[in-house]
C-alpha cells in the first residue's frame, strides 16, 4: 500500500494550512442549505437518513414535510408506524422508515440524545441503534457538535483518496471512515464535512475535477502525482459464477406457455417461459447467455410436447404487453417470426 499504509495523519502537510484554505474557500464558494442551519441532533438523523433516499434538489420539501409531522424525537417514537411509512410513501427503502421508528422509539426509551450524551462512548451508542450506520451516526455527533468527526460517505471517498492518493478501493468504507477518524482535531469538525461535501460536488466531481479552481490543489498528492483520475480506485469485482438453466418452451401458431416469476429474486414478477435450475452445465452448448448482476446464465431450450404444469397460454398478439425479462423476450421474438408472427 506504500506510503498509505503509514496513514493520513502522517503526511506532513496535513496542517492548519491545509483546512485553512479549505474554511476560506467554503466561506466564499460553499454552498447554501437550509437543512444545514441546525445542530439538533434528531433533526440531523432525519436530515440524513432522507438525504440517502433522494437527490437534494427535492430533498428539501421532504424533510420540511416529515418534520413537520414528527418535529421531535418524542413526536417519532409516539407515532404509529402507519403514519411514519404515509409520510416516507414514494421514498422506497421502507425497511430504512422501519428502522428509523424502530430505533427512535429505543432512543426514547433510553432517555433521548440528553442520556446518550452522558454515555462514556456516544458513538457506540448511536451504532447500536437499528439503520444508524458508520457514517449517520458521525453525521449526528460532528453536525450537532457532540463530538470531532469527520464523516466519510462515497464523495468523501473520492475526494480523500484523490487528497491522500490513496490506492485502497472505495469500497472499503472502513478504511477510509477509520483513516479520517485518525486525522489531527482540525479536520474533524462539521464545518470541514460540510466544506467537503461542496468540494466534492462542485470541484472534485468524478470525471471532469477543476484542479485549477481547488482550494487543496497544493496538498492534493494525487494532483502532484499528475494521477488524479487515478483515484478512487475501484475494486476488482470478483468473477461472476456461472449459473445453468433449462427454459421449457412449449408454442404453437397462436401462442407460447408461460409461467409468472415469483415475486422476490430472478426476474421477480415477470413473465417467463417456465424453468428450471441445472446442478451442472448441460452436455449441449447453450441456447443463449446472460450477464446478470450477481452470475452468468446459461439458458437451454428445451422443446416440449405439451404445456409444463401450471403454465398458461399467452396469444402472440398479446406478449408485448407482457414484462419478460429481455432474453426470453429475444428468444420468443425469434419462436413468432418462426410462426410468421409479428409481436
Ligand atoms: N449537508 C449536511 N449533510 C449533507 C449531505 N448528506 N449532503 C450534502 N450536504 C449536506
Amino acid at each position: 500500500m506504500g506510503s498509505a499504509a503509514k496513514g493520513w495523519s502522517s503526511r506532513s502537510w496535513v496542517s492548519e494550512a491545509a483546512v485553512g484554505a479549505l474554511l476560506a474557500w467554503f466561506d466564499r464558494q460553499g454552498r447554501v442549505l437550509p437543512w444545514r442551519e441546525t445542530e439538533d441532533p434528531y433533526r440531523i438523523w432525519v436530515i440524513e437518513t432522507l438525504l440517502q433516499q433522494t437527490r437534494i434538489a427535492q430533498a428539501e420539501a421532504r424533510i420540511v414535510r416529515f418534520l413537520a409531522w414528527f418535529p421531535s424525537l418524542q413526536a417519532l417514537a409516539q407515532a404509529p408506524i402507519e403514519s411514519v411509512l404515509e409520510v416516507w410513501q414514494g421514498l422506497g427503502y421502507y425497511q430504512r422508515a422501519h428502522n428509523l421508528h424502530r430505533a427512535a422509539q429505543r432512543l426514547h426509551a433510553q432517555g433521548g440524545f440528553e442520556a446518550l450524551w452522558t454515555r462514556p462512548d456516544p458513538l457506540q451508542g448511536l451504532l447500536a441503534l437499528p439503520g444508524i450506520g458508520p457514517y449517520t451516526a458521525r453525521a449526528i455527533l460532528a453536525f450537532s457538535e457532540k463530538g470531532a468527526y469527520l464523516p466519510v460517505d462515497g464523495n468523501l471517498v473520492r475526494v480523500l483518496s484523490r487528497l491522500f492518493a490513496d490506492p485502497t478501493p472505495a469500497t472499503d468504507r472502513a478504511y477510509y471512515q477509520g483513516q479520517a477518524d485518525g486525522l489531527p482535531l482540525a479536520w474533524r469538525q462539521r464545518k470541514v464535512a460540510f466544506a467537503l461535501m461542496d468540494l466534492a460536488t462542485l470541484l472534485c466531481t468524478p470525471r471532469q475535477p477543476k484542479c485549477l479552481l481547488c482550494p487543496l490543489s497544493a496538498f492534493c498528492e494525487g494532483l502532484r502525482q499528475g494521477a488524479v483520475m487515478r483515484f478512487p480506485v475501484r475494486a476488482e469485482r470478483p468473477p461472476r459464477p456461472t449459473r445453468h438453466f433449462i427454459f421449457k418452451l412449449y408454442a404453437t401458431a397462436e401462442g407460447v406457455w408461460l409461467v409468472q416469476r415469483p415475486p422476490k429474486g430472478l426476474w421477480g414478477g415477470l413473465w417467463c417461459l417456465p424453468m428450471e435450475e441445472l446442478p451442472a452445465p448441460a452436455a449441449e452448448k447453450p441456447t443463449f447467455c446472460h450477464t446478470l448482476t450477481h452470475f452468468q446464465l446459461m439458458g437451454y431450450v428445451e422443446r416440449l410436447p405439451s404445456p409444463a404444469e401450471g403454465s398458461r397460454p399467452v396469444e402472440w398478439s398479446v406478449l408485448g404487453q407482457y414484462g419478460l425479462p429481455a432474453p426470453i423476450k429475444r428468444l420468443l421474438l425469434h419462436e413468432a417470426e418462426a410462426y410468421h408472427r409479428s409481436l
